[in-house]
């Protein structure tokens, strides 16, 4: 039976590290971490993370700047809000919540943020800048997937890491990650041809595909590491992951449940990205 990997209390760790460095900047250079989060249109899911954020900034000490803008907002008044931020010195890190209503051209908003207040890592330099493995800030699911493997114990060096999903947001950054920590990398999608097989050879599977159960038991090594990006809903309607969690728990080393695992750290990083563009901010 696999042992859990508690993101919720490694998440709280971090958390709880963070706002004591906040503090401690604060003391020493007047600066308190600012987080501005932009939210344009209602998608009921984008809400609810946008709140959360403002919590954590909250009890991070941090200074939470909401931005929630119809979803008429035209692409030229989002820039110029953006514009706004980038200027703005009690600002130090920007995010914009994604998906952007379909009138709104995202990589011309993600460049738009400066790369030095950009939380999430998603702008092309700072893009460029984890592929040459020398950057400030890490986008903050695969980061904090990489504190939960830490968190095993388990070393990547050597191992095989399969990473089953390609996005820019988290199977792009999570391979190159593996990569710096000297993993054998496979990068797996929809026209991999037998997606079982390269499953099976993983030491460390991190699936992040959006689609429930997707990985089952027979999928998966004994004694694999496996990670659960997934958030998806069951035929139940019950909250569920890309990962068979009753199966695959019987077959894994260690295994990170949903909810519960990854989504907690995604929240802890983007604090620690801020703190780190505050202090970033207070050097100069
Ligand atoms: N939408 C889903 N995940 C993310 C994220 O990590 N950052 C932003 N900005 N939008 C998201």
């Amino acid at each position: 039976m696999a042992e859990l990997i508690n993101g919720k209390e490694i998440a709280a760790s971090v958390r709880e590290q963070v706002r004591l460095e906040a503090l401690e900047l604060k003391k020493n250079t007047g600066v308190v971490p600012g987080l501005a989060v932009i939210l344009v249109g209602d998608d009921p899911a984008s809400k609810i993370y946008v709140g959360n954020k403002k919590k954590a900034c909250l009890e991070a000490g941090f200074n939470s700047f909401e931005h929630i803008l119809p979803a008429e907002t035209s692409q030229q008044e989002l820039l110029e809000l953006i514009a706004k931020l980038n200027e703005d010195k009690s600002v130090h890190g920007i995010l914009c919540q994604l998906p952007l209503p379909k009138h709104i051209d995202e990589r011309t908003v993600i460049a738009a943020i400066s790369p030095s207040k950009d939380v999430d890592a998603f702008h092309p330099i700072n893009v460029g800048k984890i592929m040459i493995g020398d950057y400030d800030f890490l986008p903050c699911t695969p980061a904090g997937i990489m504190e939960l493997i830490h968190s095993t114990g388990v070393s990547v060096s050597g191992k095989k890491c399969t990473v089953v999903g390609r996005s820019n947001i988290v199977g792009k950054p999570m391979a190159m990650l593996l990569l710096h920590e000297n993993g054998t990398v496979t990068v797996c999608h929809s026209k991999t041809k037998d997606l079982a097989a390269e499953c099976r050879g993983a030491d460390i599977l991190v699936a992040a595909v959006g689609k429930a159960k997707l990985i089952t038991a027979d999928m998966v090594k004994e004694g694999a590491v496996v990670i659960d990006v997934g958030m998806n809903r069951d035929e139940n309607g019950k909250l569920c992951g890309d990962v068979d969690f009753e199966n695959v728990s019987k077959k894994a080393s260690y295994i990170t449940p949903v909810p519960g695992g990854v989504g907690p750290m995604t929240i802890a990083m983007l604090m620690r990205n801020t703190l780190t563009a505050a202090k970033l901010f207070a050097k100069l």
